[in-house]
């Protein structure tokens, strides 16, 4: 049912279920939930203080675990190499698992060269603890700098991406390299549900704005979204977008909103690619 990326031998579900802000009982039901949904794509990082319910959601609900694509993420004070291998081991302890499907560098920093992360990085990986290796927050030249200076092979880069901001240099990027590209906040934390515009594409399908925004990101060559939802009412409606397709109509429009509409903008000290 739900769309497919078939990409560097792994298949990445082009739905997945973001877990930012979900913690304790929460988290473990809403995981749990998803996953019983259809969701086999859960996103969680160090950052989020969360891997422990994750793990525990995944285990409750009964689906084994090859069957889910298990991201988590290298926070920026753990990019040195040792520290890259020991934040992956908890994290791997954490989640209860012998390893991830893909471990971000969640944001890049100036104080420590791309390289040794990336070297600790390839190591996990030929040991088999993670199964690819990926970035996030990072623009083409950083994304340059990782495949054709260092030589890593990315699966992706996780960005945020929604109908008020164009990554169309990330996307391009990506696409000439065969990475995909992650949206993160891609229902804008909620915004889509206010915007005309999507409501009235929205009520042409029987669909909620919501959808309309994930489902014009997953329509989307090499893009997969994972939104986050603590409502189970959100977490059902989020899947249910494989039953419908936008048309050139809709596409223009969401594309004529207003773009650089930027909600995370954290300070790495990298200036984003222009539109
Ligand atoms: N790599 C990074 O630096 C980075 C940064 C930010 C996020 N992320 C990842 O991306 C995930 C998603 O991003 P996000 O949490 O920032 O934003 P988001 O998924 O765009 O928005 C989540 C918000 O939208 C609401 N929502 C979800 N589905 C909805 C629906 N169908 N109808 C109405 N409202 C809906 C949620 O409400 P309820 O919770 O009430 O359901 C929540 O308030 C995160 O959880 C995290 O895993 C990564």
């Amino acid at each position: 049912m739900v769309k497919i990326l078939d990409i560097q031998g792994a298949s990445l579900p082009a739905l997945g279920f973001g877990t930012w802000s979900l913690s304790g009982s929460r988290c473990r039901e809403m995981v749990c939930y998803a996953i019983e949904l259809g969701y086999r794509h859960i996103d969680t990082a160090t950052i989020y203080g969360n891997e422990v319910e994750v793990g525990q959601g995944i285990a409750a609900s009964g689906i084994s675990r090859d069957e889910i694509f298990l991201v988590t993420k290298v926070w920026t004070n753990n990019l040195r190499f040792k520290a890259v291998l020991s934040s992956a081991e908890e994290s791997l302890r954490r989640l209860d698992t012998d390893y991830v499907d893909l471990l971000l560098v969640h944001w890049p920093t100036r104080s420590v060269p791309l390289s040794e992360t990336l070297d600790a990085m390839s190591e996990l990986r030929s040991k088999g603890r993670i199964r690819h290796v990926g970035v996030s927050n990072f623009n083409v030249a950083l994304m340059r700098e990782a495949v054709e200076v260092h030589g890593v092979k990315l699966l992706a880069n996780q960005v945020e991406y929604h109908p008020y901001l164009s990554q169309n240099r990330v996307l391009d990027y990506a696409r000439s390299r065969g990475i995909t590209v992650t949206a993160y906040s891609p229902v804008a934390k909620g915004r889509v549900t206010r915007d005309p515009a999507l409501k009235r594409i929205a009520r042409k399908h029987g669909k909620s704005a919501a959808q309309v925004a994930l489902r014009w990101l997953i329509e989307q060559d090499a893009v997969s979204a994972i939104p986050k939802a603590g409502d189970p009412a959100h977490c059902r409606a989020n899947i249910e977008i494989f039953d419908f397709e936008l048309d050139d109509e809709d596409r223009n429009e969401i594309d004529a909103l207003p773009k650089q509409n930027r909600i995370t903008d954290m300070s790495s000290g990298y200036a984003w690619d222009p539109d």
